[in-house]
């Protein structure tokens, strides 16, 4: 069977180290495997609009700072098809169809749409589009026959409905649609990084994030501010690193190696740790070491994403011809679901047999 991937971001901001540790890292890694036949990275406008209906030019304007991101972060044109969502409209087709396959209460079960919910304090007045934007996500992923989805770990709820959608379709039309995995990072720490203030989540709408794009000097006063340990008060106090966002931070970016470049008086985390909980080891000490490790990590994201500013039409024809790529492919899957459901009336004369 291809190996095929197909994955995603909503345009509604730009994106953050969050992002990059939970899931863009692992799709450049997986890009890089040579493992993969096919693999479509989509800019999902469509599903960012729907709760954005009456913003489209922010979702308009975030277009090009996720395709930069992407390409900032190694995602490479030349192995990996870019292309915006609402370009292809047979994926709204194929939406259409699944709809009738997923039940009210299924969809008020799915714990991201729960949540999202609450956050937007949407609970009387629902948009009917942003309700079953999980439903238009299982038609992005089957239309390209993904096998592997490498996202946020957020998103598990959205592969387990797609996953119920590819069943119920293939046990009601006959076998049609490829059962999608979802690809999480190893690494605990990548899963969910906090925010910089230690709320829970790294979100545009609390501003606690460092973003891909953010200058050097952003970036280093966003740690020098960081929210650590607040028991930790004098250098020589015991402190905590569970739940510390400062070493959850290291947790997720830094390796031996970066002991040995930056901070000699420690052979890994760990040493690190140890001295931290045992007192005597200052936050500023620690924030520095994040300071060395988040920038040798960013620094090359960081021109690369200054290359591709100088080129924007180069970045706007790569879409557009990743676009069309995605477009056929979405075709031939709408095509076989079709057929599969029998509305493909004009094939064969169909409709007189
Ligand atoms: N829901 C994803 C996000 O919020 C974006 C997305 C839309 C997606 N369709 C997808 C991700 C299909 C993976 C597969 O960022």
């Amino acid at each position: 069977m291809k190996q095929i991937i197909l994955t995603g971001d909503r345009p509604t901001g730009r994106l953050h180290v969050g992002h990059y540790v939970g899931s863009l890292k692992e799709r450049v890694r997986l890009q890089n495997s040579g493992k993969y036949d096919e693999i479509y990275i989509m800019i999902a406008d469509a599903q960012a609009l729907t709760d954005n209906a009456e913003h489209p030019e922010k979702v308009r304007g975030n277009i090009m700072q996720v395709a930069l991101d992407y390409l900032a972060c190694g995602i490479d044109p030349a192995k990996s098809t870019i292309f915006i969502q609402s370009m292809v409209p047979e994926l709204t087709e194929l939406t259409f169809y699944y709809m009738n396959l997923v039940t009210v209460s299924r969809v008020q079960r799915n714990p991201t749409v729960k949540a999202e919910i609450q956050q937007r304090n949407f609970e009387a007045s629902i948009p009917v589009g942003f309700f079953c934007y999980p439903i238009s996500q299982a038609a992005d992923i089957t239309a390209f026959r993904a096998t592997a989805v490498p996202v946020g770990e957020d998103q598990l709820p959205m592969l387990e409905q797609c996953k119920e959608i590819v069943h119920k379709f293939n046990a009601v039309y006959g076998d049609t649609l490829t059962e999608p995995e979802i690809v999480l990072p190893d690494n605990k720490a990548c899963l969910r990084l906090p925010g910089i203030d230690g709320k829970a989540k790294m979100s545009k709408s609390l501003g606690n994030c460092i973003y891909l794009s953010d200058t050097e000097e952003d970036v280093k006063a966003k740690i020098m501010s960081m929210y650590t340990d607040p028991t930790h008060i004098r250098r020589e106090d015991p402190g905590h690193t569970e739940n510390n966002p400062v070493f959850i931070y290291l947790a997720a970016f830094c390796r031996d190696e970066h002991f040995a470049e930056f901070l000699k008086d420690y052979a890994n985390l760990d040493e690190m740790k140890a001295h931290y909980e045992r007192g005597g080891l200052g936050d500023v000490k620690v924030k520095r070491f994040l300071n060395d490790v988040l920038q040798s990590e960013l620094r090359p994201i960081r021109a690369r994403r200054a290359e591709w500013e100088k080129r924007p039409e180069d970045v706007v024809e790569l879409l557009r011809a990743g676009s069309a790529r995605a477009g056929q492919t979405a075709a031939q899957t709408l095509n076989d679901v079709r057929r599969a459901m029998r509305i493909d009336y004009f094939e064969n004369g169909n409709l007189l047999r």
